[in-house]
């Protein structure tokens, strides 16, 4: 008899809180930024490709592997394919959370720094170049980045002290529809900017010049990020769903909320980035510089500011939530130790690291991996190595090893409904079309292509 969990309570509670995993700062922050980085059109479209023909299929390989067991990766394997070593890469995406959650985590102080400046009125009313700098003396001050990140990590785990269910899930349900609303007012806002075109054709007008390599394989990156792929987020998530979900369904509304995010966050920053005259390349403080501006000109600005910056922290909080639970339900499940012991352990842990990363910008910016601070360093290895590693192996191990009865009985719940183009369409991408393109990444990083 199968351990039963008590899961989400409804169909919408378990799309609301993946969608609010998936939708974060991967959508507002880093996909503008990339996009901005990588000279916009081209690399949106390589984005979408890779949500097509590798995001889907492999969170739908996710899914299959955590709702057919009802159990975290390791056990999952252990269930589904008893002797697989397999299972070991459980560990890859444990350890891959945790570094993702030690920076992420620190933008998620930076979110609050803008929140509790926007409300104390102290952030609006400068030029744009003036934000620019309050950015990047607030992110060298190691005291208030230390602080604000210490504050988020004990709010997220105090949430996740309640129990994931009934907290993310109502979390879930009220902002991410209100974001939505919001993001839609900050979208029209932008367009009616003076010289708004320029940055509507940055972001649509596909130049394959302006894209190298470097590109693709961020663009690649970001969409596992986005969707919370490969570090057996998903998994997780999915052990606590119903039986009689439709996970197809559920795979492809949660893509397209999640890509709708990410674009709409693009219309609102690139009309505004050109209308201002700023630079789209700035990198990771990007958004910092030009919401700020954006709200400013906008009647009630400081109201305006406020409410996203609320948003965007609820949003960033649902990823984290699930970021965290990754470790958690992973103690809990291979080493039968309470919660509350697994959630200390995950706390420490995750909170020492984003500690270190946010020194990042002051005393540890001499510290350089890969020719990056700390916190660049995790901000690229974590969606480029850990998630597409975890991606390659839930790929190959849906694809090639898995029993094909089993996919199909989670496609189709028990031959309930029927699943003629959807299954070999997500076996054709998981057997060939991911391994082939994440192995070509992994090979232009050696620098054998
Ligand atoms: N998908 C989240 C975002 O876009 C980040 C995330 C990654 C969450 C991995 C969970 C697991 O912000």
């Amino acid at each position: 008899m199968k351990e039963k969990r008590t899961g989400f309570t409804t169909r919408m509670g378990a799309i609301a809180a993946t969608v609010g995993s998936a939708v974060g700062l991967g959508n507002i922050w880093r996909f503008p930024y990339q996009a901005g980085e990588n000279g916009g059109g081209a690399y949106i479209l390589v984005y979408l490709i890779c949500i097509l023909l590798l995001g889907v299929p492999i969170i739908m390989s996710e899914f299959i592997i955590g709702r057919s067991t009802h159990k975290s990766m390791k056990g999952a394997i252990e269930e589904l394919t008893p002797g697989s070593p397999f299972k070991l890469f459980a560990y890859v995406g444990v350890f891959g959370a945790v570094l993702i959650c030690g920076y992420y985590s620190v933008v998620c102080g930076w979110v609050i720094e803008y929140l509790w400046t926007s409300a104390d009125g102290t952030l609006l009313g400068h030029t744009p170049e003036q934000y620019s700098s309050i950015f990047t003396n607030f992110i060298g001050s190691p005291q208030r980045c230390v602080i604000w990140t210490i504050l988020f990590m004990v709010l997220n785990f105090l949430v996740l002290s309640r129990g994931i269910k009934n907290g993310i899930e109502r979390i879930a349900n009220i902002m991410m529809p209100l974001l939505f609303v919001l993001l839609i007012v900050f979208c029209v806002n932008s367009l009616m900017l003076p010289g708004s075109s320029k940055g509507m054709e940055f972001l649509f007008n596909v130049d394959f010049g302006n894209l190298g390599w470097e590109g693709v394989v961020d663009a690649m990156g970001q969409a596992f990020m986005s969707l919370s792929l490969g570090v057996t987020c998903l998994i997780t998530y999915s052990s606590y769903f119903n039986d009689d979900s439709k996970l197809m369904k559920d795979a492809v509304t949660i893509s397209a909320l999640d890509t709708l995010v990410a674009i709409l966050s693009g219309i609102v920053i690139f009309p505004a980035v050109f209308s201002f005259g700023l630079e789209p390349g700035a990198g990771p403080k990007l958004i910092f510089e030009i919401l700020p501006t954006i709200f400013q000109q906008m009647p009630g600005g400081t109201i305006w500011a406020v409410l996203f910056f609320v948003l965007l922290f609820f949003a960033s909080i649902t990823s984290t939530i699930s970021l965290s639970e990754i470790p958690i339900t992973f103690l809990i499940d291979e080493y039968k130790i309470s919660r509350g012991k697994a959630l200390i352990i995950t706390a420490v842990l995750m909170t020492a690291i984003a500690v270190v990363s946010a020194l990042s910008f002051s005393v540890l910016s001499d510290v350089k991996l890969l020719d990056r601070n700390i916190f660049d360093f995790l901000d690229y290895v974590g969606p480029n190595f850990f998630m597409l590693l975890g991606g390659l192996v839930t790929a190959i191990y849906v694809g090639w090893i898995l029993n094909k009865d089993v996919v199909h009985d989670q496609l189709t719940n028990g031959g309930m409904h029927r699943s003629r183009f959807v299954q070999p369409y997500i076996i054709f991408c998981l057997r060939y079309i991911a391994p082939i393109a994440i192995i070509l990444i992994f090979l232009y990083y050696v620098g054998v292509i």
